[in-house]
C-alpha cells in the first residue's frame, strides 16, 4: 500500500479484536518506531498487552474496546513537543496503516496515570495513540473544504492543492481542523489557530501535506 492510500484508508478505530501485534508485523512496527525517535529526539515507546490505560471511565465514555496496545509519546518539555508528537506520529500511524493495523490518537479518552510509559526527568507523556487490529477500518468523516483550509494570492499551483487535499485527510483532536495553509511563491507557511492540541493536529497535517505535494516541485516551509 502507498502511503497516498494509506492516507486515504485511514480512519480513526477505537474496537480493536484480541489478535496480538507479532512477528514481522511488530518488527516492521518496532523499525518505524526506531526511526521516529532517532529522527526527532522524541521517546516513542510501544506498550503492549497493557489494558490498565484504556481500562477506566474515560475510556468507556470516549468508546473504546479492547485497546491493550498504544503508543506512547513522551519528550523533553519544549515549544516543538507538540508538532513533533504530531509529525512523527503520523509517519508511524501511516506505517502501521500500511501494516494493516489500526489506530487512533488519543489525548483525553485515557487514564494518564496508568500508562505504562516511562517518563523520564524532565519528560512528559502528552498522549498516546492505541494501534491493534480493529473490528472494523472506521469510516471516513466530514471534512473543512480545501478553500476554507488555505489561503493563495489567487493561483493554485497542483502540488498545492494536492497538498491541501491530503491535509483534508489528517486526523486532528475533535475533527476541529484549525489549521491553514499559505502560499506565498514557492513557500508555504503552516498556521495552527488556537485551540486544544492545534500545535500536534499542524504537526500530522504538514505531513500529509508534504506528502501530498510531493517532491516534483521546488516549494519550501517558511521559517
Ligand atoms: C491530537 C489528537 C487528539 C485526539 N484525542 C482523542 C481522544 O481523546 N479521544 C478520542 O476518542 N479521539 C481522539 N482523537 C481522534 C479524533 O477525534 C479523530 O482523529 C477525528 O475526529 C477525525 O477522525 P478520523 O481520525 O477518523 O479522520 C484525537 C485526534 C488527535 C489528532
Amino acid at each position: 500500500m502507498e502511503l497516498q492510500q494509506a492516507m486515504e484508508m485511514r480512519h480513526s478505530v477505537r474496537r480493536y479484536t484480541d489478535r496480538k501485534i507479532e512477528g514481522e508485523v511488530l518488527e516492521r512496527l518496532q523499525q518505524a518506531i526506531a526511526e521516529a525517535n532517532r529522527d526527532s529526539g522524541l521517546n516513542i515507546q510501544l506498550c503492549l498487552n497493557e489494558p490498565d490505560a484504556f481500562s477506566g471511565a474515560m475510556a468507556r465514555y470516549g468508546k473504546f474496546h479492547n485497546a491493550v496496545n498504544y503508543l506512547a509519546f513522551t519528550g523533553k518539555k519544549d515549544r516543538d513537543l507538540d508538532e513533533k508528537c504530531g509529525y512523527y506520529g503520523e509517519k508511524i500511524v501511516l506505517r502501521a496503516q500500511q501494516l494493516g493495523l489500526n489506530t487512533c490518537w488519543v489525548a483525553a479518552s485515557y487514564s494518564k496515570g496508568k500508562s505504562a510509559a516511562v517518563i523520564k526527568p524532565g519528560e512528559k507523556l502528552l498522549l498516546v495513540i492505541s494501534i491493534g487490529y480493529g473490528e472494523n477500518n472506521g469510516v471516513a468523516r466530514k471534512t473543512k473544504t480545501t478553500a476554507q483550509l488555505c489561503r493563495t494570492d489567487g493561483t493554485m499551483p497542483e502540488w498545492f492543492l494536492r497538498g491541501v487535499q491530503a491535509a483534508q485527510l489528517a486526523p486532528t483532536a475533535m475533527n476541529q481542523q484549525k489549521f491553514r495553509f499559505e502560499l506565498d511563491g514557492q513557500t508555504v507557511k503552516a498556521v495552527a489557530s488556537l485551540g486544544p492540541y492545534t500545535k500536534v493536529d499542524l504537526g500530522i497535517a504538514k505531513y500529509h501535506f508534504e506528502l501530498g505535494a510531493g517532491e516534483a516541485a521546488e516549494w519550501q516551509w517558511a521559517d
